[in-house]
């Protein structure tokens, strides 16, 4: 696990913006795994700001994304699609064809959906990099607390917490969904790379949980510790209840020089 603190929320983006791009001028077909939320809107502004500059072409990228509520249409300004229109999608030259988000409509079987994002991903040669936030809780992707660690993409109810700290974006008239499908743990566990983005203080507990806690399914992050390149990227203030803090800045400085030498990527 490589863990690396910055001093706010900006360079946290901007660093994870140098990951993507870095990857996709070294392989332009890569295949991104995407999350949604408050954290990434930021990197994925710094994406769009290097594309409009010329520097970064995203017209042979595939993207799964992590999640996407049940039974949504996918024209519901509250949908996981309309969100990835509204940051990435629509402002980069990415084919819409190729950009994935785990749906289950309305009559469909979330069993059935799960097993054919599986498959759609396993086609496209599996995800070369993965974009996590977390939870307040540990989760990642909507795999909430006691998932199995081992899970695949299938079907989720969002915790009383996880609902909660969602509200904030819905409106008072707005019906919020309680289900989703989500990539499972096994799943992104697959990943050739995983990004991991945490900022703020609210995120500090789970961050000391995946990093330092045992690994366990309650705190599904905590997996990570199993994975061979994880890059967790902080900002203090999530960074806060960690100790530690002199060894990983040091352990960024040696590997900021293998990176000079040998590159960001060593298996691609
Ligand atoms: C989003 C997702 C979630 C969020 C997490 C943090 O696709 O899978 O796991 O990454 O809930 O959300 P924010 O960034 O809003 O704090």
């Amino acid at each position: 696990m490589q863990v690396i603190i910055y001093d706010d929320a900006q360079q946290v983006a901007q660093s994870a913006a140098v990951w993507v791009k870095t990857l996709i001028q070294q392989k332009p077909d890569t295949v991104l795994g995407l999350a949604t939320g408050s954290t990434p809107i930021s990197l994925y502004k710094e994406l769009v700001d290097e594309h409009k500059k010329g520097n970064l072409s995203f017209a042979n990228v595939k993207s799964f994304n992590l999640d996407e509520y049940h039974q949504i249409e996918e024209t519901n300004p509250q949908s996981y699609r309309s969100f990835m229109k509204q940051h990435l999608f629509d402002h980069v030259d990415i084919d819409q064809s190729n950009t994935y988000l785990p749906t289950c409509a309305i009559g469909e079987n979330p069993r059935a959906q799960g097993l054919a994002y599986e498959e759609k991903i396993k086609q496209a040669g599996g995800i070369d990099l993965q974009i996590l936030g977390i939870g307040a809780n540990g989760h990642i992707g909507f795999n909430e607390p006691t998932s199995s660690l081992v899970s695949r993409t299938r079907i989720k109810t969002l915790t009383e917490q996880t609902i909660t700290d969602n509200s904030r974006l819905f409106s008072a008239d707005e019906e919020q969904p309680t289900m989703a499908m989500t990539m499972g743990i096994g799943t992104i566990m697959d990943s050739r790379y995983v990004l991991l983005m945490a900022t703020g203080k609210n995120k500090a507990k789970a961050v000391l949980d995946t990093v330092a806690g045992p690994l366990s399914a309650m705190c599904p992050a905590s997996v990570l510790q199993m994975h061979e390149n994880a890059v967790i990227l902080l900002d203090k203030e999530a960074a806060s209840e960690l100790a530690d803090h002199e060894y990983f800045q040091w352990t960024d400085e040696q590997n900021k020089k293998l990176n000079a030498e040998f590159g960001l990527f060593h298996n691609f």
